[in-house]
């Protein structure tokens, strides 16, 4: 306790970010929880909405909502400009080469099975491997191993260290001819490692394999730059980007898309259908059968907008600090044990204590107003890796404060004094 005491002593933050003000754009971060004031720590689940969010859904149900793509009216002529002008303002924050790169699905759950589905079922056949590590969630392995049984593909597991760090050798070693899909979490939900991606694509390349990258939980905290990470297909999901749920990207090099099948068929991805006979439209609109999820995809748009203007490369440095603060802080709690301490990490702290499991510790906190996830995170192989059945986590949003991170250690000292 005293080293977060001397902490608390300290400015909110070693670099130029006025997180004071950044709060204000979130009006949840007024809410009270039983009396005290919340502290959001599950940032990994989902973030906080910003106004501007909040603000532009309410308005194109106000005053625009319109079909895309459809429509000779006003209405829909106006929404179908801003639907595709979003899509050419996540290719220019993602630097992907071009729009049609981009395709919006649900969720980087929809992408990765989007993915498993045409691109592998297309590509793999019996004794092809399917590269993953040990360290993703459940989203980055069930839809490879639905792969695995319907082509005779061989599913192979690369291990991390103690640390929750990948063992990068080993995962070299298992890369062969026979390697067709690479598939790898940029930073772990569960552990926070942040895993070097262009070192892995690079690797990959050099025996042919596809590279597939979740980037779930590495787009809100890090700059993202596909074409210099140079991975083949990039997803990630609004919702933990500030913007609404049920909105993601998937991005994939354009020569790969236009080669693949269909993932869904109906409206909107067609050029003409008769009896006999279906002509498709082009990229992207061949991966978007139906209407799309408009409101999804302005709210995104704005939160994109929001993340632009506050700067992703403070925000990875702000948290980066946070992070620092909060892993020293934690360590002064007796009888907590941190799950994932790799040298590069991002957002992440899940721990475990010795008196209480998890979801007690969970249910404690929120009586001090401190929202975290308890459980296995969808990572269950994770958990298995490091013997127990669940962790605590508290996840870093850009709006967390140190003053938040000191809520979080007298709340755990609680758990201590309850179940020490
Ligand atoms: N994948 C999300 C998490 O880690 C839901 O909590």
């Amino acid at each position: 306790m005293k080293c977060v005491q001397a902490h608390m002593m300290q400015k909110e933050s070693a670099c130029d970010y006025d997180v004071a003000q950044v709060r204000k754009d979130f009006p949840i971060l007024r809410t009270q929880v039983r009396g005290k004031p919340l502290v959001y720590l599950d940032n990994a689940a989902t973030t906080q909405k910003p106004q501007c969010v909040i603000d532009t859904i309410q308005r194109y149900y106000t005053s625009e909502n319109a079909n895309v793509h459809r429509g000779i009216h006003y209405l829909s002529q106006q929404v179908t400009t801003r639907f595709d002008a979003t899509r050419e303002q996540v290719q220019r924050f993602f630097n992907a080469k071009v729009p049609c790169e981009i395709i919006f699905t649900s969720g980087a759950t929809e992408g990765l099975n989007l993915i498993a589905h045409s691109y592998g079922q297309q590509h793999l056949k019996a004794d092809d491997e399917i590269l993953i590590t040990y360290m993703e969630h459940h989203s980055n392995i069930v839809p490879w191993q639905i792969l695995c049984q319907q082509t005779g593909a061989k599913l192979r597991v690369a291990p991390i260290r103690n640390n929750g760090e990948l063992m990068l050798d080993i995962f070299q070693s298992m890369l062969n001819t026979r390697t067709k899909i690479v598939a790898m979490t940029h930073v772990s939900n569960a552990l926070g490692t942040i895993n070097p991606v262009r070192k892995i694509v690079d690797m990959a390349r050099i025996h042919g394999a596809v590279t597939v990258v979740d980037g779930a939980q590495s787009a809100p905290h890090l700059p993202i730059d596909l074409q210099d990470l140079g991975c083949d297909f990039f997803v990630c999901s609004g919702h933990k980007l500030y913007g609404p749920t049920g909105i993601g990207i998937l991005y994939g090099r354009a020569e790969l898309l236009e080669k693949m099948k269909p993932y869904q068929s109906g409206g909107d991805m067609i050029l003409s259908v008769s009896f006999e006979k279906t002509s498709y439209k082009y990229l992207p609109h061949f991966f978007e059968a139906g209407t799309p999820h408009i409101e999804g995809v302005l709210g995104l748009g704005a939160a994109l907008t929001y993340l632009t203007k506050t700067g992703l490369e403070r925000i990875a440095s702000y948290e980066k600090d946070l992070l620092d603060y909060a892993h020293t802080a934690l360590s002064t709690v007796p009888g907590l044990r941190l799950v994932g301490t790799a040298p590069e990490k991002a957002g992440v702290l899940s721990f475990t204590m010795d008196n209480a499991h998890p979801h007690d510790i969970g249910q404690i906190l929120d009586e001090h107003g401190v929202a975290i996830r308890a459980g296995h995170h969808c990572a269950q192989p994770v958990m298995q890796r490091f013997g127990v059945p669940a962790t605590a986590r508290a996840s870093l949003g850009l709006y967390n404060t140190r003053a938040e991170i000191d809520v979080l250690i007298e709340a755990l000292e609680d758990v201590n004094r309850i179940f020490g």
